[in-house]
């Protein structure tokens, strides 16, 4: 069977006044039905221009496709018109941004928000959207749904106004849900109920998801498949639970060292990547990380590694790397 989405070499950029910024590189990859897949990589690794720009939601200009091929449930996406863009976005291709307070209309009421897209896709009538609203707003765990349907998104608390952005993201049962930092502003309890609920959602609904977050935490309780972004590439991909044990990027390596271990006092000992970010305004040349990588070679300065199949590894563990990683760990472990 064809995957759900397979993105061939997209490769996007934003010409600005400083230049331009070479925000997504050569990304290639396939998501198979059913299946949760959790982008990870630092602030500016290229996470939502990737998602935004696959659904027509980058501004052109600055932003410009520069080469790629998006194709979902056997469509090219990125041939299709804005008309055809707009009827699949929130049909076809579910959403849930960072912050609901910026995304949810403060002047209408949450009945309102959720039952626009079933009206607008499925020309719903006031009364069977209204039914359909409260059903969901059950379904993500909102109590009292229809008292709090008629409410506004001052009336809730920043977690319940995510579980509302969750239940719009939802409402027209998409093939497809891409959340970015959905759960990056609430707080760590917040965040675990928001996780659970999504868990929850996979189980009862099924639905194929892109989890998009800076935090490698959140995609190991949550993902199946893992897949590390920096400078706009792909570092290393693969099922969770192999990048995680046996990463074979030191970006990857670096994020995970950085994960608090074990309780709070591990949140003072916070490892940091030396170095800084790419320059996106350079033209992209090497592995992006190189600057930043104890292990670098001659070689990652010149030439960009492509993304292959780790070696002694689990099928689809990809990494990008010239240099070995396993072979460098264990030369340090000895000299430790
Ligand atoms: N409208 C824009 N104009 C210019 N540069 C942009 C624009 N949007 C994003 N970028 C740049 O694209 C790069 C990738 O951004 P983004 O995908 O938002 O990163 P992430 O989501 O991983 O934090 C960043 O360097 C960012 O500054
Ligand atoms: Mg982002």
């Amino acid at each position: 069977m064809a995957p759900l989405l397979e993105v061939r070499n997209l490769t996007v950029a934003f010409d600005t006044p400083s230049g331009t910024v070479h925000a997504v590189n050569d990304v290639s990859y396939i998501l198979e039905e059913g299946e949760t897949l959790g982008i990870v990589g630092e602030s500016g690794s290229g996470k939502s221009v990737h998602a935004l720009s696959m659904v027509g939601l980058i501004a052109t200009p600055p932003g410009r496709i520069v080469s790629g091929q998006v194709i979902f449930n056997g469509r090219d996406l990125l041939t299709l018109s804005q008309r055809e863009l707009f009827d699949l976005r929130g049909k076809e291709i579910g959403f849930v941004f960072q912050d609901p307070m910026t995304s949810l209309n403060p002047v209408l009421t949450i009945e309102r928000q959720i039952a626009e897209p079933l009206r607008r896709h499925f020309g719903m009538s006031k009364s069977q959207a209204r039914a359909q609203v409260i059903e969901l707003l059950e379904l993500v765990g909102i109590p009292d749904a229809a008292r709090r349907a008629r409410q506004y998104p001052h009336e809730f608390s920043g977690g319940m106004r995510q579980r509302v952005m969750i239940a719009i993201g939802i409402s027209c049962n998409p093939k497809l849900l891409i959340a970015d930092e959905a759960t990056t502003a609430l707080d760590v309890t917040v965040q675990a109920q928001i996780l659970d609920l999504v868990r929850e959602l996979k189980r009862k609904i099924g639905t194929t998801v892109i989890w998009i977050t800076h935090d490698m935490g959140v995609v190991a309780g949550l993902a199946d498949t893992v897949q590390v972004m920096y400078g706009g590439r792909i570092m290393e991909r693969g099922p969770v639970r192999s990048v995680f044990h046996d990463p074979r990027s030191a970006y990857t390596w670096g994020l995970l060292k950085s994960l608090p271990h074990g309780g709070r006092r591990g949140i003072n000992r916070l490892y940091q990547i030396p170095g800084n970010p790419p320059d996106l305004t350079k033209e992209p040349v090497g592995d992006p990380f190189a600057p930043r990588n104890p292990f670098a070679t001659e070689r990652c300065k010149l030439e960009t590694p492509p993304l292959v199949d780790a070696a002694d590894s689990t099928p689809g563990h990809r990494v990008a790397a010239w240099y070995d990683l396993r072979a460098e760990l264990a030369r340090m472990e000895a000299q430790a």
